[in-house]
């Protein structure tokens, strides 16, 4: 079978790619490999034959407000494509919370990105996956700011998470598409524990042995509507196996006991 990695160049992307390799003919559909999702540019000859399709496809970070009018017009024409191509099953990632968070422009491109694949006519399975292990460093490193003599400060807010790996992921997403819908809509996949981001940017930072001061302030892109359970999954989540200790140890080249 032929699958179709939509964003097969990104975090996510890069490893489903691998994980297919000998198991599926894959095409990786990203800018890298000519195809614009923008213009619909060499869309439809990269699908052509596609029995699956993993999307994974993410907004220009920088552009926020933008958010909901990329992920609109994008799967507009991934799906429109897709029905031509005969795609069998539309396999998306999408974030834990999505349908709890209001006004984040980011937070509504990814709900309208899932209702139209869940519109569309192939069989479709959204995968909500919260947070990824590298996230408070992500996170952190958009306030980092360096001042002579000092350490570093960072602002990171206080969220509540239950972080998980983006390899597990992937073996989730290139499950679905090897062996079809699995008769859910919908699932949601989290990682095995509870974290606060303050406290894993901490040890990130402490584990590469990076000296920085950490502010722990809703004052960014994530304010107070992400506080509590929001982020967290529900209890009939999917739990993957590694957790962030874990994660951060096979890093940092440290043993977990
Ligand atoms: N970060 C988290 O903690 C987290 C948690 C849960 C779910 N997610 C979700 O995971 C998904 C994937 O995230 P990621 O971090 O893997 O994203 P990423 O690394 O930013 O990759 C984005 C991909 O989209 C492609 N792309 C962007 N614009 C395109 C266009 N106009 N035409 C064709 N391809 C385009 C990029 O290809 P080129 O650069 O080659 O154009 C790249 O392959 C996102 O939807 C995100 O919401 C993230």
């Amino acid at each position: 079978m032929k699958i179709a990695v939509i964003g097969g160049s990104g975090l996510v992307g890069r490893r489903v790619v691998e994980l297919l390799d000998g198991r599926a003919e894959v095409a990786s559909v990203c800018g890298a490999a000519g195809v614009d999702l923008r213009t619909g540019a060499g869309l439809d000859e990269a699908l052509e034959g596609a029995g699956a399709v993993v999307d994974v496809l993410d907004a220009p970070l920088l552009d926020a407000e933008g958010a909901p009018a990329f992920f609109r017009d994008t799967m507009l024409r991934l799906t429109a494509a897709a029905e031509r191509a005969g795609v069998g099953h539309h396999v998306l990632l999408s974030i834990v919370g999505v349908d709890r968070i209001v006004g984040s422009p980011r937070y509504i491109g990814k709900r309208v990105q899932e209702v139209l694949t869940l519109c569309a006519p192939a069989p479709a399975t959204v995968v909500r996956a919260t947070q990824f292990h590298g996230f408070a460093e992500q996170v952190a490193s958009w306030s980092r700011r360096s001042e002579p003599g000092k350490a570093d400060t960072v602002t990171v807010p206080p969220l509540l998470v239950q972080p998980c790996a983006v390899d597990d992921v992937a073996r989730v997403l290139v499950g679905l598409a090897l062996d079809g819908p699995a008769g859910e809509q919908i699932i949601e996949v989290a990682g095995p524990g509870r974290e606060d981001l303050v406290d894993m940017a901490r040890r990130t930072f402490a584990a590469r042995g990076d000296e920085v001061r950490i502010v722990p302030s809703w004052d960014g892109p994530f304010g107070t509507e992400y506080s509590g359970d929001v982020l967290l999954p529900g209890p009939g989540a999917r739990l993957l196996g590694t957790g962030f200790e874990r994660w951060l140890a096979e890093r940092s080249g440290y043993t977990v006991e």
